[in-house]
């Protein structure tokens, strides 16, 4: 026993971000999304913002996979929650989470690893805030469907963009959208293929306290 330790101990501190990528789970299966409910839809219009600060915190997977379905859920067999030129379903949403990347797979209702590790980082302008999300949404179109034409999947991208925003504004979440970041670095991490744009990143997180509006209400 004694002899394991000592390799142990200089595996931990040579590698400390060993575990936590191991940490991450190959699939994430999520709860159903709750079609119920949430805050009535003027309510959610005219709460809709966007802010740029969080406070640290964790996620639940219900909320997750609520904002998953609002973002890129399917509301009928063969259909998106949002609407698609030609019903082409171009978009693929990815979330950075703490311990890894994940492909949504919304037929499935689950989450698929694409990379391990923390990779927030790269989906917004500032360091200090984007470590403190408690998901980073990647909106990425293949934009093969329109022989790389960028309007329809541009347009497509928007839409998810702003189910997110009211989805946030729904739960009391605070949330910001970046066209502005390492896009590179994104393409590179999601191993993205010839024609697969990112096009836009969403970063959501708990409210800072000078930030919350009266009647937002609270997390779930
Ligand atoms: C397509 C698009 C790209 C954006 N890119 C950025 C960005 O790179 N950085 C940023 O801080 N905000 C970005 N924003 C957020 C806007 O600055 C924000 O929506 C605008 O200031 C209006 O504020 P509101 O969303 O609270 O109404 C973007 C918004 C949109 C729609």
């Amino acid at each position: 026993m004694k002899k394991m330790i000592l390799p142990l101990l200089i595996l931990f501190t040579a590698f400390p971000f060993a575990l936590s990528a191991a940490d991450a789970a190959q699939t994430i299966k999520l709860p159903e999304p709750d079609k119920k409910g949430g805050m009535p839809l003027m309510q959610a219009l005219t709460e809709r913002k966007t802010t740029r600060n969080f406070q640290p915190g964790k996620i639940t997977d219900q909320t997750l996979s609520d904002l998953l379905y609002a973002g890129c859920g399917f509301n009928r067999p063969d259909k998106l929650v949002i609407p698609t030129a030609m019903n082409r379903q171009d978009i693929t949403l990815y979330v950075a989470l703490e311990n890894g990347t994940y492909r949504y797979d919304g037929k499935g209702n689950k989450l698929d690893l694409v990379a391990a590790g923390d990779n927030r980082s790269l989906t917004g302008m500032s360091k200090a805030t984007t470590s403190k999300t408690l998901c980073s949404f990647i909106i990425v179109s293949d934009t093969n469907q329109f022989n790389k034409e960028i309007t329809f999947p541009a347009v497509h991208a928007g839409a998810v963009m702003q189910d997110l925003y009211l989805c946030c504004a729904s739960k009391g979440l605070a949330t910001v959208t970046y066209g502005s970041f390492d896009k590179e670095g994104v393409k590179k991490l999601l191993k993205l293929k010839d024609g697969e744009v990112v096009i836009l990143t969403q970063q959501v997180g708990n409210f800072v306290e000078a930030d919350k509006t009266a009647a937002a209400p609270a997390a779930k």
